[in-house]
C-alpha cells in the first residue's frame, strides 16, 4: 500500500510518501518538510494567519518535491490512500492542508483519511529503522511532549488510546519556549535551552518541579515558568549582570526541573498500568537529556523503551501517512473526501 501524507497543522508544510509492504515493512520513500519557523521567530510564536498563507504558498512545491523524491509519476496509478492531519492544530493552517488533500482525492478518486496529529507523533516510533513491529506488546505507555501537549497516554492496541494524565496549563515545549524568551535566547527555545544547559550548573539556582509529588499523572508548567521569571527579576534587582554563565545555570536548572517530573510520573504510571513498553514522542522528544534519562529509567525498570529517530521528532508527514494507514485499517468506510472536516481541538478521550 502506498500512502501520501499531508501535514499543515502548525508551522511546517510537510508531505511524505510511505509504503507498507505485505509483510508490514514500512518504507519512507520521501519526507519533505518546509519549515516556516524563521518567519514566526520575530513574533516569538506561530501566527495562524501567516502560517496559513505560507502553507498555501508552498504546498504545491512540497508535493512536487515529495513525489519526485519518491519516484511517483502518477498519483492515480501509484497512490492507494491520502492521509491529512485534521486536528489538533491551528484552524486556518489545518484548512489549507485539508482543502488541498480533498482536491487531490477528488481529482484522483482516492480514499481520504483524516489523521489525529498526536497519534501521528506516537506512531513516529514505528518509523525507526530498528523498530521491530512484531515484538510490540500492549499496553504501551506513551509520554507525548510537544509545543502544545504534555500527555501520558496508554495505548492498549492499535488505534486504542486512553489519556491518563495531561498538563493543567502550559505544555512543556511551551515552557521551554517561554523561558528561552525570558533569557533572550530566541525561538523555538527548546533546542537553545538544551544546548546552553550543557555548560550550566543546575544546583546554583534550584527551580521547582510542580506537581512532582501529586498522586495523579497530571502536569503543570506555568508555575515553573513564573519561578524562572521571579528568579531573573530578583537577580536583576541586585544589579548582577546576566552573563552567559548565569544564563546557562538557569537553563540547566529549568531543564532539570522540567524533565524530572516527566520522568518520575512516566515511570510511576508504567508501574501502575503494568505497561509492557514506554514510548516517548513529540517535538520535545528531541531533547537529548530527556532521551538519555527516560531510556535509563525504563531500562532500570526492565521495560522495553522506544523513542523516535531525530528525523521524526518534530512535525512531519511520514508519521501522518503511517497514522493514516492504521486509521484506515480500523475504519475504511468513512475515508471519503466529501465528509472530512477539521477538528482544531481534537483530543484523546
Ligand atoms: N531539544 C529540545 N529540547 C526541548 N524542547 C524542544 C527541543 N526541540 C524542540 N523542542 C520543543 O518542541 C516544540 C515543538 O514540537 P512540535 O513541533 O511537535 O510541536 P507542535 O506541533 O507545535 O505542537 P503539537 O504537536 O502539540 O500540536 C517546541 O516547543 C520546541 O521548543
Ligand atoms: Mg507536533
Amino acid at each position: 500500500m502506498t500512502i501520501l501524507g499531508i501535514e499543515t497543522s502548525c508551522d511546517e508544510t510537510a508531505i511524505a510518501v510511505l509504503d507498507i509492504a505485505d509483510d508490514q515493512t514500512i518504507t519512507v520513500r520521501s519526507n519533505i518538510i518546509s519549515s516556516q519557523v524563521h518567519l514566526h521567530a520575530e513574533f516569538g510564536g506561530v501566527v495562524p494567519s501567516l502560517a496559513a498563507r505560507e502553507h498555501a504558498k508552498n504546498i504545491n512545491r512540497v508535493l512536487e518535491a515529495a513525489l519526485k523524491e519518491a519516484g511517483v509519476l502518477d498519483i492515480e496509478k501509484e497512490v492507494d490512500l491520502i492521509a491529512v492531519t485534521y486536528g489538533p492544530g491551528l484552524g486556518p493552517a489545518l484548512i489549507v492542508g485539508i482543502a488541498f488533500a480533498k482536491s487531490l482525492a477528488m481529482l484522483h478518486d482516492k480514499p481520504l483519511v483524516g489523521v489525529d496529529h498526536m497519534r501521528g507523533h506516537i506512531y513516529s516510533n514505528w518509523l525507526n529503522k530498528s523498530f521491530d513491529r512484531k515484538s510490540v506488546k500492549f499496553p504501551i505507555l506513551n509520554l507525548l511532549v510537544s509545543g502544545g501537549h504534555t500527555e501520558l497516554i496508554l495505548m492498549t492496541d492499535y488505534e486504542e488510546f486512553k489519556l491518563i494524565g495531561e498538563t493543567q496549563d502550559d505544555a512543556v515545549g511551551e515552557a521551554f519556549d517561554k523561558v528561552a524568551r525570558l533569557l533572550g535566547l530566541g525561538y523555538p527555545g527548546g533546542p537553545l535551552i538544551s544546548k546552553l544547559a550543557e555548560q550550566g550548573n543546575l544546583e546554583r539556582f534550584p527551580l521547582p518541579s510542580p506537581m512532582i509529588n501529586s498522586k495523579n499523572f497530571d502536569f503543570s508548567y506555568s508555575g515553573l515558568k513564573t519561578a524562572a521569571l521571579y528568579l531573573l527579576r530578583d537577580l536583576k534587582a541586585t544589579n548582577i549582570e546576566l552573563d552567559d554563565q548565569i544564563k546557562a545555570d538557569i537553563a540547566a536548572s529549568f531543564q532539570h526541573a522540567a524533565l524530572e517530573v516527566l520522568i518520575q510520573k512516566t515511570i510511576r504510571a508504567a508501574q501502575e498500568y503494568n505497561a509492557q513498553a514506554i514510548f516517548l514522542s513529540g517535538g520535545v522528544s528531541a531533547n537529548s537529556l530527556l532521551r538519555k534519562k527516560l531510556h535509563a529509567a525504563a531500562t532500570e525498570l526492565g521495560i522495553p523503551y522506544s523513542q523516535p529517530d531525530l528525523a521524526y521528532t518534530g512535525d512531519n508527514a511520514a508519521m501522518i501517512a503511517l497514522a493514516g494507514y492504521f486509521a484506515y485499517q480500523k475504519n475504511s468506510a468513512t475515508a471519503q473526501w466529501q465528509t472530512l472536516d477539521m477538528k482544531p481541538n481534537l483530543g484523546f478521550n
